[in-house]
């Protein structure tokens, strides 16, 4: 074989994005893997769409079974949202013995276990780097650097959209519903942004972060949510006199086997680094028994730091056909994969 071929479902504001680097990278991307890499379909709700990237028009397609039922298809990359409209899908391209890319924390926080144990079963990857922390390669750190270590804490911003306007509301003084239009039109912000601006969105990523840094499924509805929405100029600018910030901070943290974890909105004192992360940056700070503390501070959100997260996984999924090892190095911890000696 000399090459791999795509389906992406999704051509908004990330699969853009992944279009642009699969294009733009492509020789790199070939030294790196041994294979071309090709952009095979596109799935989109509305193929009349105007859209910024032009010249993809004929791959574009309105029936998901184009790309799951496509023999020739051997990855796909889910960037479309949603759960109920997602979920079928994923688990049928699995079912069809093809890899999976997704950036969707909303799928991956709820039913995650299950997505990775159709996978293994079928000997599939998936893979969902660009769910937390956007371009912060934040879950490979978890599940490779940390492996030798114990993970005690993780606190951190994990919300762009958020971040973007407690920012603008402390060094602007700036509106919240006006910033909140901002990072919409920035592309930050979630197709409903209930999600970003009351803390669900921060939960999700914090139950991920959890299961992949503490290596146990830590559920959804176990995390203690609260949002910005009731937060005012004038308490943001109350706090600042005090020499705080306010931010929306994840917190995670066990002690011995008691798993705490929260999102909520907290004064951060401004000699801490977290008070110094502004506009559409996360930064998350992870504590190792061994290592001691650690910092990861990136873009958190938009159409070229989220690609970059999806088509790194790509490029590890191309590796791992190449080597025949898809399926094997799952980046999670939920199932003991059942050798085939075992069965006998
Ligand atoms: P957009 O809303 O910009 O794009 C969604 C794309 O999916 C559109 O192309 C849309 O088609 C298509 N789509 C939606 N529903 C359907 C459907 N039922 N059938 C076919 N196509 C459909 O979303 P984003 O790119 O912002 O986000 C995509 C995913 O990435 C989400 O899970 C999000 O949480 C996640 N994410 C987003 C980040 C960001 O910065 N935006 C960062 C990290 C993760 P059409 O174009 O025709 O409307
Ligand atoms: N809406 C999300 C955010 C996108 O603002 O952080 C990145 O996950």
């Amino acid at each position: 074989r000399k090459s791999v071929n795509v389906g992406l479902m999704g051509f908004g504001t990330v699969g853009t994005g992944v279009v642009r680097i699969v294009s733009a990278h492509q020789e790199d991307l070939f030294k790196q893997t041994g294979l071309r890499i090709g952009i095979h379909k596109i799935l989109v709700k509305n193929k009349e769409k105007k859209r910024s990237l032009t010249g993809y028009e004929q791959l574009l397609t309105t029936n998901a079974d184009e790309i799951i039922y496509d023999p020739e298809i051997d990855i796909v990359i889910e960037v479309m949202g949603g759960v109920e409209q997602t979920k079928p899908l994923i688990l049928a391209a699995i079912q069809q013995g093809k890899h999976v890319i997704t950036a969707n924390k909303d799928l991956m926080a709820v039913y995650g276990a299950e997505i990775l144990n159709a996978a293994q079963e079928n000997n599939c990857d998936v893979f969902y780097e660009a769910s937390v922390a956007g371009g912060i390669p934040i879950l490979r750190a978890l599940v490779e650097s940390f492996s030798s270590d114990r993970i005690t804490k993780m606190m951190g911003i994990v919300n762009g959209t958020t971040n973007y306007i407690l920012s603008k509301m402390s060094r602007e003084g700036a509106d919240y519903h006006q910033v909140l239009k901002e990072a919409q039109k920035l592309g930050y912000a979630e197709a409903d942004p209930t999600s970003d601006v009351e803390g669900l969105d921060a939960a999700r990523k914090m139950a991920i972060l959890s299961t992949l840094g503490f290596r146990v499924p830590v559920n959804l509805d176990e995390v203690d949510v609260k949002g910005i929405s009731h937060i005012s100029r004038e308490d943001i600018a109350y706090g600042k006199k005090l020499g705080y910030e306010i931010k929306l901070l994840g917190l995670a943290q066990r002690d011995d086997d008691e798993i705490e974890v929260s999102v909520e909105p907290t004064l951060v004192h401004k000699s801490h680094p977290l008070a110094s992360v502004n506009g559409v940056f996360n930064a998350v700070c992870v504590h190792g028994e061994a290592v001691g503390e650690t910092m990861f501070y990136g873009p958190g959100a938009g159409e070229l730091p989220t690609a970059t997260a999806v088509v790194s996984d790509l490029v590890t999924v191309v590796k791992n056909m190449k080597l025949g090892v898809n399926g094997r190095g799952m980046v999670a911890p939920y199932k003991e994969k059942k050798l085939k000696t075992d069965d006998k």
